[in-house]
């Protein structure tokens, strides 16, 4: 009999979120281990979709996504990041950010391809690139609480076999928006060595403290190489419809949409609809200043909390709505399945999103898109259990 798992898939484990939501069920702990909001999307989404699932908007959308979607995202693209795309050559919706990532690395991998991943990251990149017979190259970061990526160990893994830098700011699980100077470094390495620069920008829209997003596409060298992935799942807080995008060159992108026809074929289209009307209510009013505010406020309110816990909360995150910490051990993992035991609060162990989780002892994430009384109930619940 041939094997069951080809030998790529051998070393990839189950994702720890699913593991570590299970557990957070099973305990009835508040879940603050997943990147999920337990507060409802605008209702301009739903009653989006809600219309244009009674006006019959039931079936397959073409596979590059409907056009009022398509042209939303390149408003919102040019208005908010002052990048220009063209929607019906360069911009394809996805199932989320996901499977834009999943797509453009089965377009662009090929066996014993290099890839540059920074150190620690959502464990998408690598796994993806493992799977296809790539080889993922770690760049790890300095440790808690700076995170920042050493630029000349960056610039020694580059060679003649990188085939794509992965790039994600604002970064999970740090929090950190990477600097001018460090997207510059990227993009001037990419140049040099001709790679393709995949972007994961989910958090494009959720930056605080006066930190602006700079997507890589931004710099002009980086424009002509880069795909740049995002969804409606953060902005619009919405993770469960699955919709997302993708931004490259039409050149690029002839080849992604090659693949995307057959991994998906197409988004569902009530809920692209739904997103194009979404778009098009925040683009006449404050929503995205209101979506930082908000998430600036959950923020503040959360850290004091972690803090007189007894975690080492290290910097506030600048992106994205996770807050990294230390715990008092070495052992994260052992630490959140404690916490889920005693104060039914689930965390997930930041040594996780470590290719070598030994790389990041004693870190743990918890997530703060969630309601204000959740938030004060979990910080209830952890002073009590450890402070
Ligand atoms: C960095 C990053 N990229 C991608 C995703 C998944 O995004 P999507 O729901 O758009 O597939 C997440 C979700 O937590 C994330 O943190």
């Amino acid at each position: 009999m041939s094997a069951l798992v080809r030998p790529s898939l051998q070393s990839i484990g189950t994702s720890m979120f699913s593991t570590f939501t299970r557990l957070a069920e099973e305990h009835g702990a508040i879940n603050l281990a997943q990147g999920f909001p337990d507060f409802n999307p605008p209702a301009d989404l739903i009653a989006g979709a809600t219309e244009a699932m009674h006006d019959g908007a039931n079936q397959y959308s073409p596979p590059i996504g409907v056009a009022p979607l398509r042209y939303a995202i390149a408003d919102h693209a040019r208005e908010q990041h002052g990048l220009v795309y063209d929607p019906d050559r360069e911009i394809t919706v996805t199932a989320g950010t996901t499977e834009a990532i999943w797509s453009a690395i089965v377009a662009l991998i090929e066996p014993g391809d290099e890839a540059i991943v920074i150190d620690p990251c959502y464990e998408l990149y690598g796994a993806a690139v493992a799977i296809l017979g790539g080889i993922p190259r770690y760049v790890p970061v300095s440790p808690f609480p700076e995170f920042r990526l050493d630029l000349d160990l960056l610039e020694r893994t580059f060679n003649e076999r990188t085939r794509i830098v992965f790039v994600n700011t604002p970064t999970n699980p740090t929090g950190r928006v990477l600097t001018g100077e460090e997207l510059r470094a990227i993009g001037e390495l990419a140049e040099r060595y001709d790679a393709y620069v995949v972007s994961d920008e989910a958090y494009e829209n959720i930056t605080y403290d006066g930190f602006e997003h700079v997507p890589v596409a931004a710099d002009p060298r980086c424009r002509e190489r880069t795909i740049m992935a995002s969804s409606i799942s953060k902005t619009f807080s919405a993770t469960g419809w699955r919709i997302g995008w993708f931004m490259a060159p039409a050149q690029i992108t002839e080849v992604i949409r090659k693949v995307h026809q057959f991994v998906l074929f197409s988004a569902p289209q009530p809920l692209q609809r739904g997103a194009a009307a979404m778009f098009a209510a925040a683009r006449g009013s404050d929503y995205y200043d209101r979506l930082r505010a908000e998430y600036t406020e959950r923020r503040d309110l959360f850290m004091p909390y972690l803090r007189e816990a007894g975690l080492d909360v290290g910097q506030a995150p600048k992106g994205g709505y996770f807050i990294m910490t230390r715990c008092s051990s070495s052992d994260d993992a052992a630490f959140c399945r404690q916490l889920i035991e005693r104060a039914r609060v689930a965390a997930i162990p930041g040594s996780l999103f470590y290719s070598d989780p030994t790389n990041g002892p004693g870190l743990v994430r918890f997530a703060f898109c969630k309601r204000m009384e959740t938030l004060r109930e979990a910080g209830e619940r952890l002073i009590a259990a450890m402070g």
